[in-house]
């Protein structure tokens, strides 16, 4: 399967019931139809019921559901999120149709990022697939999961490009890459939407965070965020409008400030950009608070100010906050917020509230009362097979000394490490409606795939930190990592009494998943003492020592790198996890996850990227010269480069052909590689194809992915992978932001990972 800069992505419904997208209203789902019927009833709204129509509630705490069943009567909710059964939606859903004046129904929303209730490998994972099957796997299950419990939309994809791995939500994108978490946003887009938000088993994006969020300065969260109009065109806002090209019918603004204006005060990004240059027709939603936030930012004077500022801006509905509620009715009768402002906003709630169909079936997600689930967990809803096949392409091996892996069932397997039998920390942030109970831990998948055949031995070994303060901010609102009481020399004593009796030790180490997460900034980015302790005491035994990894950031991993035989990246992943894992450590399935994201050998490297421009004194490794851009303590390059991953079996890579030396600007040149596995065993490996604009009116990245291919290989066997070009894919925005291929030499390179690669030239006219 090939995907190219150009090519569209045709979704796969094979989840997809054949369910009509109007189940029992009579109202056709077009355009035109939405418009007359919103127009429409927007005359019959008193002033109050379109501001209700803007308010966003989260069911928690502070607002119990029973407070918001009287505010859903009297039309002051427009929407619901973080209520999750089908149970509480009905009954939210009855209120309004059975007590309000109008009977404008709500619609539902959650953070379903990489699953509802059967959760898949963490975005960051699921990057590392190159694979849009994959992708698409995930986006129709989640949809169908959610939709299944009643919900409407999802806050996501988040498609934040970042570069800077102490940022914590760099977990929750698809990495460094603009074109990946393109093709990645998009393709989940597509999947999740289906063939309409209406269906009964899809559900409506809401891209995130618009825009920039993932660019916060030194990667501390919710920071100022300040680019260049051509980085930000260029790097950062392709993925945004990839996904709304792609139909999402809303987007949610982030809450960082870009070039010195919050996105809920920003109207050049609201309305310039997003609804005039692209033309998106959806809506926008403030993050959670971020109305609020516009003062301590400093672009509003006090809360009606903020309100004013945030709707003039053109955020349309209000998460999480009562601003809009408190303070627009005043506003509208001083006049300092228009009738027509008022209008454009509510309008586009309810626009996505027909789109969704709810003005067809306020039910539609809901089905009958009696077809409720009886046991909302029930293992009956979860989708295992899926989420194994996906978290087993997740699985990026890193290192593989002397073939270590994969194991053999048999003897005696040491299983050790914090994480090896941690059930929530597998499932990894925003893990939705999951249930840490039903995850597969690394210890189960692997006494799972051994059966009576091999000896199992665990032992903890250490805490994920001993770390008192790092504890106490993990465990904060909820018992989130569990701290065994020994010291932690009886831990290590324990595991390396353990490693001494087996043949083989695999210890699973990394990070408690709340470490990367929303508010989980790191300045480090080395592993925890009290895991570097258990490590080198492993070492010490002597034996085989096999590393998974699980976390949710690149790694500053020299020394693990140095101790390990093996080195396996699983991040965090999801409820089949430790079955996953345990295919690719016992060779069931061999490993073709491939690095979304460069790691770097040290946080004072960050940030570190393939695609950097070249400066006018690049580093040379080979003629080493003081004054060329470097560090002088540290090696210049990445510890694993973008796009790198090793496989059980080896594969070649040809010298890149060209179907012509030369490309009109209306025509196309195909740039191919023949690749042939050298190894043993049959094996996917995918063939990554980067273009350089050698000499332009502004420089260049050194390399950019323009295109990839998931290609399976039996042993011998040879496939040539062509990568077409045209000029879609040699366009940038130069200095005068204009968005054009200028003619000259482009470099192609082809390879298996972004460092190894073969290189072809042709010439733009
Ligand atoms: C996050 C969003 C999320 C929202 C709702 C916020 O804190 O930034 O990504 O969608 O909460 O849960």
């Amino acid at each position: 399967m090939k995907w190219l800069c150009s090519v569209g992505v045709a979704v796969s419904l094979a989840l997809q019931p054949a369910l009509a997208a109007d189940p029992s209203g009579d109202r056709p789902l077009t355009p035109e139809a939405r418009d007359a019927f919103v127009a429409d009833l927007l005359t019959k709204m008193t002033v109050d019921e379109k501001i209700g129509q803007l308010r966003l509630i989260s069911v928690g705490p502070d607002n119990p559901k029973e407070a918001i069943r009287d505010m859903i009567k009297e039309g002051q909710v427009g929407a619901i999120f973080n209520t999750v059964t089908r149970q509480d939606i009905r009954a939210m859903q009855d209120q309004v149709m059975q007590l309000s004046r109008l009977k404008i129904p709500l619609f539902f929303a959650y953070d379903v990022v990489h699953g509802q209730r059967t959760v898949f490998p963490i975005s960051l994972g699921l990057a590392s697939s190159f694979n849009l099957d994959a992708v698409k796997t995930v986006g129709r299950v989640s949809a169908y999961e959610a939709a299944d419990d009643g919900l409407n939309m999802t806050w996501a994809p988040m498609v934040d490009v970042s570069r800077d791995a102490r940022w914590g939500r760099i977990s929750e994108g698809f990495g460094e890459d603009t074109f990946l978490t393109s093709q990645m946003g998009k393709t989940m887009v597509e999947s999740m939407q289906g063939k309409s938000p209406a269906d009964r088993y899809s559900v409506m994006t809401s891209v995130k965070h618009f825009a920039a969020y993932g660019a916060v300065e030194g990667g501390k969260e919710y920071n100022t965020v300040d680019m260049s109009a051509q980085r930000l065109f260029n790097d950062y806002m392709p993925p945004y409008k990839e996904a709304l090209d792609a139909g999402s019918g809303g987007v949610m603004m982030a809450l960082n400030s870009l070039n010195g204006a919050p996105a809920a005060s920003d109207s050049w990004l609201l309305k310039d950009l997003l609804r005039g240059d692209w033309g998106f027709k959806g809506i926008t939603i403030s993050d959670h608070g971020a109305i609020k936030e516009l003062i301590k930012h400093g672009t509003a004077a006090d809360p009606e100010d903020a309100v004013r500022v945030a709707i003039k801006a053109g955020v349309d509905m209000s998460m999480a906050d009562e601003y809009y509620s408190k303070y627009l009715p005043g506003l509208i009768k001083s006049g300092k917020v228009t009738m027509a402002e008022l209008d454009d906003a509510a309008r586009h709630v309810l626009n996505v509230k027909y789109d969704m169909g709810l003005f067809n079936d306020p039910y539609s997600h809901l089905g009958a009362k009696e077809s409720d689930p009886q046991d909302t967990n029930a293992e009956s809803r979860l989708h295992r097979d899926e989420a194994r096949k996906v978290a087993r392409e997740s699985l990026v091996l890193l290192k593989n000394r002397l073939e270590t892996l994969p194991l053999k069932k048999s003897g005696t397997i040491a299983v050790v490490g914090p994480l090896a039998d941690s059930k929530r920390d597998i499932m990894g942030s925003w893990s939705a409606a999951g249930v840490a109970d039903q995850s597969v831990t690394l210890l189960t998948g692997i006494k799972n795939a051994v059966g009576d055949n091999a000896k199992i031995v665990y032992a903890k070994g250490a805490n994920v930190t001993d770390d008192k303060g790092i504890v106490d901010f993990l465990n904060q609102y909820e018992p989130a990592v569990v701290v065994d009481k020994r010291t932690p020399q009886a831990m290590i004593d324990e595991a390396v009494a353990a490693a001494k009796n087996a043949d083989v030790v695999v210890a699973a180490v990394g990070e408690a998943q709340g470490m990367a997460h929303e508010a989980s900034s790191r300045t480090d980015l080395i592993l925890p003492q009290s895991q570097r302790d258990l490590i080198a005491a492993l070492k010490a035994t002597g034996k085989p020592l096999v590393l998974v990894l699980m976390n949710g950031r690149p790694l500053a991993l020299v020394k693990e790198d140095q101790q390990a035989d093996a080195l396996l990246e699983t991040w965090y992943a999801g409820t089949e996890g430790g079955n996953a894992i345990a295919d690719v450590l016992f060779g069931d399935y061999n490993p073709s996850g491939k690095l979304p994201i460069s790691f770097p050998r040290s946080v004072g490297q960050i940030p570190v990227y393939y695609s950097h421009l070249n400066t006018g004194r690049p580093y040379n490794p080979e003629k080493p010269n003081k004054y060329t851009s470097r560090y002088f303590d540290e090696a210049n390059g990445p510890l694993y480069p973008f796009g790198f991953g090793l496989s059980y079996t080896t594969f070649t890579v040809s010298d890149v052909k060209l179907s012509s030396p030369t490309m009109k600007r209306d025509g196309k040149v195909t740039a191919s590689v023949d690749v042939t596995n050298t190894g043993k065993r049959a094996g996917e490996t995918v063939v990554q194809m980067y273009l350089q604009d050698v000499t332009a009116s502004v420089s260049r990245p050194v390399k950019q992915l323009r295109g990839f291919d998931k290609v399976m290989l039996k042993p011998g066997e040879t496939q040539t992978v062509s990568f077409p070009i045209d000029v879609e894919a040699l366009k940038f925005w130069n200095q005068r932001m204009k968005y054009d291929a200028e003619p000259g030499t482009f470099n192609v390179f082809i390879g298996l990972d972004s460092a190894r690669v073969k290189q072809g030239e042709f010439e733009l006219q």
